[in-house]
């Protein structure tokens, strides 16, 4: 198989747990391949335009998506189903961004980063699992939000455009919102969450930074701005504002600087 065969394969299998098991075992080979001398190719194979989804969770537009009280059990296992539905839809992304992309000449690394995020991303899908497991629900037990892969579909045809949004807006977003997650496990001396949050927060700061590297590269190769570029794609496909408050500190080691997000930040 070639790794856009791979990708395509994740991205059609609708079975969240089948998906992820792929997706680790493909990236294993990947990375496998890298260290023998047959190494994979990447091949050209067109992704779907939309992942395939399990019968379960239901999917809701975010207006219909119950509120959530994290002060009480039930509103915590919300908050951990709802960051789950987020590492799906990361999975996909990843290998989507692989195959999605793929007639564009870009360099080994660029495909080592996101076979990288993939599998990570479906590590921390697998553990939210058990920590929802653990506390007495799974993953579609709840409704989850339904406008996951609209960045996604704006950007099919714009590559700097997909690595503006998803992981350097929505997954810096992650960096923003994340400590605040593990104050509230720590506060109810949950360590097994707080531990798998801590992972995934700081699993998250190389995905950002992958995302910074190689819109900074094609900026490069193109001889563009990337600041100029990244407000003019916001613009563009990010139908919301950024909003402070920001985690300087994280998205700086992400490799996203200051003047990037706040000249357009609404206050
Ligand atoms: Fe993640
Ligand atoms: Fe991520």
């Amino acid at each position: 198989m070639t790794l856009t065969q791979m990708a395509v394969d994740i991205l059609t299998t609708s079975d969240p747990h089948l998906k992820v098991l792929k997706s680790k075992d493909y990236s294993d080979r990947w990375f496998a391949s890298n260290m023998s001398d047959q190494r994979l190719e990447i091949g050209n194979t067109k992704p779907p335009s939309q992942p395939s989804r399990p019968k379960n969770p239901l999917l809701l537009p975010p207006r219909n998506m119950p509120k959530r009280k994290y002060g009480t059990e039930k509103g915590r296992i919300a908050l951990l189903h709802a960051i789950a539905h987020i590492e799906l839809n990361a999975v996909d992304l990843h290998w989507d961004i692989i195959a999605r992309f793929a007639d564009v000449e870009m360099p080994n690394g660029y495909y080592d980063d996101w076979v990288k995020a993939a599998q990570e991303e479906s590590k921390h899908f697998s553990l939210l699992c058990e920590r929802l497991e653990a506390m007495g629900s799974y993953y579609g037990d709840l409704p989850a939000h339904a406008g996951m892969w609209s960045s996604a579909e704006e950007t099919s045809e714009d590559f700097l455009g997909r690595l503006a949004i998803v992981p350097m807006v929505l997954e810096a977003r992650g960096l923003d919102v994340t400590p605040g997650m593990i104050k509230l496990f720590e506060k109810i001396n949950d360590n097994e969450t707080v531990k798998t949050l801590e992972l995934i927060y700081a699993e998250e700061v190389g995905h950002v930074a992958f995302g910074s590297k190689w819109f900074h590269f094609l900026c490069g190769r193109h001889n563009k701005d990337p600041k100029i570029v990244f407000h003019e794609l916001v613009n563009k496909y990010f139908k919301s504002s950024l909003k402070p408050p920001f985690n300087d500190e994280k998205r700086a080691e992400a490799g996203i600087p200051l003047d990037f997000y706040w000249p357009i930040a609404i206050s």
